[in-house]
């Protein structure tokens, strides 16, 4: 995607070869700014306090993490100890422990003389799949868009509302849930977005809306809470989130709210659809409710709210009644019964564990095994 001219993708390597760069996504939408890093403390710092996020970007910048600490000390106790330390950055997107376990299946049986250079070599080639994963969920919910702009009067936009942010800056590139939504604006489909804020760290009126802005596709910003209301009035004609981890039998855990959303849909009859590429499914889980980890962060994310002063200053605001308690719990899981259909790198399919095997039945039947 491009800034301001320039095309970017999220994550790179740096003019020396062994740094790595990255947006940082804590200063936009009003700052562009990028940061280097060059150990693996610093990967997973980048990765624990959000300059980098996103299931896939997560896993990317894991990956570059390893190379980083195998060019330091490409020992096995170094390769343990990143694994470690990365593993524990950030509990619920499981594209984090997929990047991991096959970076380690990757460098773990070589000599020690040539597991950084084969480290960089596969972090290079997860971003590269990334990226052509997104654009074919891209392709593969196009359809979906154009079928319903095909029933509307001509000229009238396509109206779909999104949650958190699943664009190009949650990926390497494209994104999940906004891939096939750039893909139908660049084909000249009237698009207009939704765009839920994503309380508590705005990541919707912040990062969905600023990337919206940069393609140049036509959105608003909607509080979390105003979904189900516009639902109810007709003005939502499909639902497009991403997930952290998906279970084998079509569970969805993604970004706190979803689930609200995803049940509003049900009752006015909006199709929930959820994008994904398949390092995002987890094989050996069967029950998401039960099974994938929630992620609990900081009480003053939800007390605070961090925003840009007038004066155009950095500012942090206390909303919350002093001494209050806050919970904040970062993520919840959809049920697979309340999901239309996910999006993925080889089509669509029913939220079912058949729907899911029938796509990718080398998966299924590994993590059956
Ligand atoms: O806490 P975040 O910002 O990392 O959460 C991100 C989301 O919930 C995204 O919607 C999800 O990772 C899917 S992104 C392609």
């Amino acid at each position: 995607m491009k800034i301001g001219g320039q095309p970017y993708r999220t994550i790179w390597l740096a003019q020396d070869g062994g740094s790595v760069c990255v947006i940082d996504q804590t200063r936009l939408p009003f700052r562009f700014e990028t940061v280097t890093l060059t150990t693996v403390e610093q990967a997973a710092e980048a990765i624990r306090s959000m300059i980098v996020r996103g299931a896939p970007l997560i896993g990317a910048t894991a990956a570059y993490g390893v190379a980083l600490a195998l060019r330091e000390d490409p020992s096995d106790a170094a390769l343990d100890a990143a694994l470690v330390l990365l593993g524990a950055t950030r509990p619920t997107a499981v594209n984090l422990h997929w990047a991991l376990a096959r970076m380690n299946r990757r460098v773990a049986g070589l000599k020690l003389r040539v597991r950084a250079q084969a480290a960089y070599a596969e972090a290079a080639l997860i971003c590269d799949e990334d990226v052509a994963l997104c654009r074919a969920i891209g392709e593969h919910g196009l359809p979906l868009i154009r079928a319903i702009a095909a029933r509307k009067p001509a000229g009238e936009p396509v109206n779909i509302l999104t949650h958190c942010n699943a664009g190009w800056l949650a990926t390497v590139d494209w994104g999940t849930a906004l891939a096939p939504i750039y893909l139908a604006h660049d084909a000249g489909i009237p698009i207009h977005v939704w765009v839920d804020e994503t309380r508590p760290r705005n990541q919707g009126a912040a990062l969905t809306a600023y990337e919206l802005g940069a393609h140049g596709v036509p959105h608003t910003v909607i509080v979390d809470n105003a979904g189900g209301h516009l639902m109810q009035r007709g003005a939502v004609d499909m639902v497009i989130v991403g997930t952290d981890r998906t279970t084998a039998t079509g569970d969805v855990a993604n970004k706190i709210g979803t689930y609200l959303k995803a049940l509003a849909a049900h009752d006015n009859g909006v199709p929930f659809y959820v994008a994904l590429p398949s390092p995002t499914i987890d094989w050996s889980l069967e029950d998401g409710l039960r099974d994938i980890p929630i992620e609990e962060r900081s009480a003053k994310e939800v007390t605070h709210l961090t925003g840009m002063s007038e004066a155009g200053a950095g500012e942090s605001f206390q909303v919350a009644a002093p001494g209050s308690p806050a919970a904040n719990p970062a993520f919840d899981v959809t049920p697979a019964r309340l999901v239309t259909g996910l999006i993925t790198e080889r089509g669509i399919s029913p939220a079912t564990r058949a729907g899911l095997a029938g796509l990718f039945p080398e998966m299924a039947h590994g993590a059956a095994a």
